[in-house]
């Protein structure tokens, strides 16, 4: 029986992950849970996983290190998505990013190394690599993050290859572009989006809108995780991505014809600081070892907008209260 410690299991992709995990793996498996469930913490996204001996949720902060320790005994293969993760939030607030990105990551790397574990699979991002205009950057290519939020993942990325250079801890460190699907907290592009657009509110597009980003449909990111844990060669780093590169008005225009909704209800604003213009990898490394996106963009974005119409339930009570309060305290305007 494998045992995973999953971290981050009730935001986005962890989520999907942990879905991913047991429909492939079912009856094999065991997976622990830690999420400390922050704002973008949420059970819903697990309603349909039952609490059983094949998955665990822990409430708790990877920053804890007894906790940690107590859970990290006779797993064999970590998986660290939990952190703080949207760039806007560590543009006004980046403490947490650092504590929980940074020092989280440290807390778990040093359990895992005390237990032996067998994998230690460093969710980063293609964010630490910092903007490209033209070209794609490849694992080799130096890191130049520009966020808060990029800058504290490159600290943990780059702690996590430290682990395995100096203690010999099995680390593999993937760098994922942009995601879309379902269980995304509705601050990011695409579901901020199609749940404005479903209820007739602006959707605020930065700058001119022509920044561009590779999206990948999140099922697929789940998929490259287990081949990389399978495949990959520890102290690696592997660049994960379709190739599907688009400007945020693109998607824009999907998203509203889609929901045939009217183009009045895009809304220039102003740009984010810092805002990286384009991100772009090369995955021809793991491409080479046998890994391909499975699904389309264009079927998975259709799947992605339908679900979020088919389910009000999940975000609509996400869009109040404290999420609103911060759009109007860093932003100055409703949305
Ligand atoms: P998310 O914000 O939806 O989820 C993060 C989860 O981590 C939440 O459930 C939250 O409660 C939990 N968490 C936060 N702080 C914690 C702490 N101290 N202890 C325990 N749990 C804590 O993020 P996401 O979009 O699912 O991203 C997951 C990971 O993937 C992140 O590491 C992110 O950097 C990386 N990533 C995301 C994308 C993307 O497009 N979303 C792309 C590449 C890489
Ligand atoms: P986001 O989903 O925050 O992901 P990231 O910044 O990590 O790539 O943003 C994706 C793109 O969409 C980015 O160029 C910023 C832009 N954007 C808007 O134009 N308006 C918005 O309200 C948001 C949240 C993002």
């Amino acid at each position: 029986m494998k045992r995973y410690l999953v971290t981050g299991g009730a935001g986005f992709i962890g989520s999907n992950f942990v879905h991913y995990l047991l429909d492939k793996y079912g009856q094999d498996i065991e997976i622990i849970n830690i999420d400390k469930l922050t704002y973008a913490g949420n059970l819903d996204n697990l309603r349909d996983v039952p609490a059983s001996a094949h998955h665990r949720f822990v409430h708790g902060d990877i920053c804890d290190a007894a906790l940690v320790d107590q859970h990290m005994a006779g797993v064999d293969v970590v998986v660290n998505f939990a952190a703080e993760s949207h760039v806007d939030r560590s543009i006004g607030a980046p403490d947490d990013f650092i504590k929980t990105d940074i020092y989280g990551a440290f807390v778990l790397l040093e359990a895992a190394k005390k237990h032996g574990v067998k994998k230690f699979i460093q969710i980063s991002t293609d964010e630490v690599y910092g903007s490209i205009l033209s070209g794609s950057f490849t694992e080799n290519d130096r890191l130049e993050p520009s966020s808060p939020y990029s800058a504290s993942k490159a600290g943990a990325d780059r702690l996590a290859f430290s682990y395995f250079v100096t203690y010999g801890l099995p680390v593999i460190i993937t760098r994922c572009s942009n995601n879309y699907g379902p269980y995304q907290y509705p601050e990011k592009l695409i579901p901020l989006f199609v749940t404005n657009a479903l209820v007739d509110k602006n959707l605020p597009i930065y700058g001119d809108g022509k920044n561009v980003r590779d999206w990948l449909f999140v099922m697929d990111h789940c998929d490259a995780i287990d081949f990389i844990e399978q495949h990959g060669t520890d102290g690696q780093v592997y660049n994960i991505g379709a190739g599907n590169e688009l400007t945020n008005l693109e998607i824009t225009d999907i998203i509203l014809r889609e929901l045939n909704k009217p183009r009045s209800l895009m809304t220039y604003v102003a740009d984010r600081l810092g805002h990286d213009r384009r991100y772009s990898v090369d995955t021809g490394k793991i491409r080479s070892l046998g890994w391909k996106p499975k699904h389309s963009f264009e079927q998975a974005m259709i799947h992605t907008i339908q679900w979020y119409k088919d389910n009000p339930w999940w975000w609509e009570k996400l869009k109040t209260g404290e999420y609103l309060a911060f759009y109007k305290q860093n932003y100055k305007r409703d949305l």
